[in-house]
């Protein structure tokens, strides 16, 4: 009888435990994902025969940049207006939904001097501009759902591609602009333009020379309270796009240059994240008042954590809708130094760690708190990035976020020019725009891991670290 009990009792465990163990395995898929290994695995299609890696690729120069814009709401014009004043281009081309928009930037060129452009207006006029046999680039700023269409139309037809951010929505369109890319051999880069300002590209020339030791954590955030432009993005989009999405949907601009000092895709990778946001309050409110919606998928601040192959983390923040100071984060914390922009721009340093060359006379360094602004200043204008030594003057006299968005037009079409690789290639595009759905699906999943695609299929440790070309 006693060894009946237990041999039951041990057989109960056993099934108890098969059964739990059957349970851990939770059954998730979705259309383009399984679970595998305790995370959350997008597919990653194989390589097609005849497409090739674009990473370290140069087009041939091109003297004379002729290029079509396409998207010409808020953001559109002030492009046009930045390429008025860059050497070596020629505007084509116009085209927005609005005839209205595309006159506004006619007058943009007439102020300029420049000869009129083709205007083009209509949901399919695009096509027509990307057809054209006299363009290089089709410069992208429609709202984000037309961004992938457009541009692999666009490659398609032979021309380069800049893309505003986010240049896609979901990691199968990301996977779209790295095939069309590789396939048609032409560039497709996303107008990052956070990765040009001046405290972030300072910051990643100081941590190129070692300033900071090695990395760890970065952080990068997009916190911007967007009530005062809801009404004003074209048949509502944006809001639209945020009431159906949950995640990081707007994760690019602090997200870019956080990669670039980690040296993403060029020797280290991105491994797998976790998300988890809040509910929606203010932006439920938003969405009922203006499109009478009942739900709302976007958490008013959404978080996520993502952990490199080279053992670091990064933290990512998006909150669009609570009054908040505007914010970036971009910090940087090194084993020798840390670097912080927003609230407070500032940098730490172990003693000895700063050159006494570029050290003020006098100056003191402890690894507890900022350095002092004279010493901040010094150190920023002695590692000043090339870039901005080149053309910061300009930039800031042109403007576009202070001069930011100057220099990443000029560098774009000085890469063009002169047959250079881009700053900014297809696998950042996507390696930064895949957080939005990425994020989604660990918020959905209760903030489980997340595989992020390697969007290189495997050269990611091919190029080291992050370069500027120049000739
Ligand atoms: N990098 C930055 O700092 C920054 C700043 C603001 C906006 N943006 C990006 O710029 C893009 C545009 O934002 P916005 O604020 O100008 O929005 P917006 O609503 O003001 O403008 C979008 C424009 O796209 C046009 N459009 C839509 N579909 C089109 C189509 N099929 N063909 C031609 N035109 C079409 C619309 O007519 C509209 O004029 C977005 O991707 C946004 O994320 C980037």
């Amino acid at each position: 009888m006693k060894k009946f009990n237990l041999l039951t009792l041990l057989c109960a465990i056993l099934l108890v435990g098969a059964m739990q163990s059957c349970n851990q395995a939770p059954i998730i898929e979705g259309e383009n994902y399984s679970f595998q290994d305790g995370m959350i695995v997008f597919d990653e299609p194989a390589r097609v025969e005849g497409q090739q890696s674009m990473l370290g690729f140069a087009a041939e120069p091109i003297p004379v940049v002729r290029v079509g814009f396409i998207g010409l709401g808020m953001r559109g014009p002030g492009a046009v207006n930045r390429f008025t004043h860059l050497e070596g281009v020629e505007i084509k081309g116009l085209c927005d939904l609005e005839q209205s928009n595309v006159d506004k930037c006619q007058e943009i060129l007439a102020q300029a001097n420049l000869p009129k452009a083709e205007g083009y207006v209509g949901p399919e006029a695009y096509k027509q501009l990307c057809e054209r046999d006299d363009i290089d680039l089709i410069y992208i700023a429609t709202d984000w759902v037309h961004h992938v269409p457009i541009a692999v139309y666009a490659m398609e037809h032979g021309k380069h591609v800049a893309v505003e951010v986010p240049a896609a929505t979901s990691v199968e369109e990301c996977w779209q602009l790295v095939d069309t890319s590789e396939r048609t051999r032409r560039h497709c880069m996303m107008l990052e333009n956070c990765v040009y300002d001046f405290f972030e590209l300072t910051s990643l020339n100081m941590a190129q020379q070692g300033l900071f030791g090695e990395i760890l954590h970065a952080e990068g955030a997009y916190i911007h309270n967007l009530s005062d432009y809801w009404n004003d993005y074209y048949g509502n989009w944006r809001l639209d796009f945020n009431q159906k999405h949950r995640g990081d949907v707007y994760a690019t601009h602090g997200f870019g240059p956080v990669c670039q000092a980690l040296n993403i895709h060029r020797g280290n990778r991105l491994n797998y994240l976790v998300c988890m946001d809040t509910k929606s309050v203010n932006g439920l409110e938003w969405a009922q008042k203006k499109m009478g919606s009942t739900e709302f998928a976007n958490g008013d601040h959404t978080n996520t954590l993502i952990k490199t192959e080279l053992g670091q983390t990064i933290e990512l923040q998006h909150n669009v809708y609570t009054p908040r100071p505007y914010n970036r984060l971009y910090q940087l914390t090194g084993t020798k130094g840390f670097a912080n922009k927003y609230p407070i721009t500032g940098y730490t340093f172990m003693p000895g760690q700063l050159p006494d060359e570029v050290l003020p006379e006098g100056a003191t360094i402890n690894p507890h708190g900022f350095v002092s602004d004279e010493v901040k200043e010094a150190v920023m204008a002695a590692y000043k990035h090339p870039i901005h030594q080149e053309i910061e003057e300009k930039a800031k006299t042109v403007g576009g976020h202070g001069g930011m968005d100057f220099v990443m037009d000029y560098r774009l079409i000085y890469c063009l020019h002169n047959g250079l690789p881009l700053d900014q290639d297809v696998y950042d595009a996507a390696e930064w725009s895949c957080i939005g759905e990425l994020s989604a699906t660990s918020a959905k999943h209760n903030s489980i891991p997340v595989a992020v695609p390697d969007f290189t299929r495997g050269d990611w440790n091919k190029l080291q670290g992050v370069k500027f070309h120049t000739k």
